[in-house]
């Protein structure tokens, strides 16, 4: 029960430092601290797989993990960017369409809080910087979309 208790106040200080959740109240960040389980990957591995379904949310406490994108079915992936502590991802999945959008490896070892998405959609899904996050890279594909239907009609 001791580890239990001091492993809460340990998530619980390192979620007051992430900034996009600074405005969530003190029994919210207490209830996600309940709900959070910690995840290990090794250099290399996938945390998430683009195009799979999926129903988690990841936040990085350990290390370092790097985005990537096949923007074409027969197209090599492109690197999109790394997060690292207090960055997290796997939100695209968790509203509407449950596919994700792009790949999460590891790069080295990692750490990872998990929470489920019915915790996301109660605890952290509310915060509009979450809910509303747009990537540039997305934006430019919706659009290279939205201009291919119109020529092709
Ligand atoms: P999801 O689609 O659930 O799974 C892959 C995650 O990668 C996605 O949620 C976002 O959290 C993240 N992601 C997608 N596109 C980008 C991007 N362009 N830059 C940074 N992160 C991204």
């Amino acid at each position: 029960m001791q580890t239990g208790l001091i492993r809460h106040s340990q998530y619980m200080e390192f979620l007051r430092s992430v900034p996009s959740f600074q405005s969530l109240p003190e029994d919210v960040l207490s209830k996600v601290a309940d709900v959070l389980e910690e995840a290990h990957y090794s250099e290399g591995d996938y945390i998430i797989r683009q195009g799979a379904t999926g129903d988690t949310f990841f936040i990085v406490i350990e290390g370092q993990v790097m985005v990537t994108q096949q923007k074409s079915a027969d197209g090599e992936p492109v690197f999109l960017t790394t997060l690292s502590r207090g960055d997290w991802f796997g939100e695209q999945a968790l509203k509407g369409e449950d596919i994700r959008t792009a790949n999460v490896t590891a790069t080295g070892d990692v750490t990872c809080l998990i929470m489920d998405r019915e915790s996301f959609i109660q605890l952290i899904g509310v915060l509009d910087e979450v809910n509303n996050r747009v990537y540039e890279s997305d934006k430019v594909n919706a659009k290279v979309e939205s201009e291919a239907a119109f020529f092709s009609t």
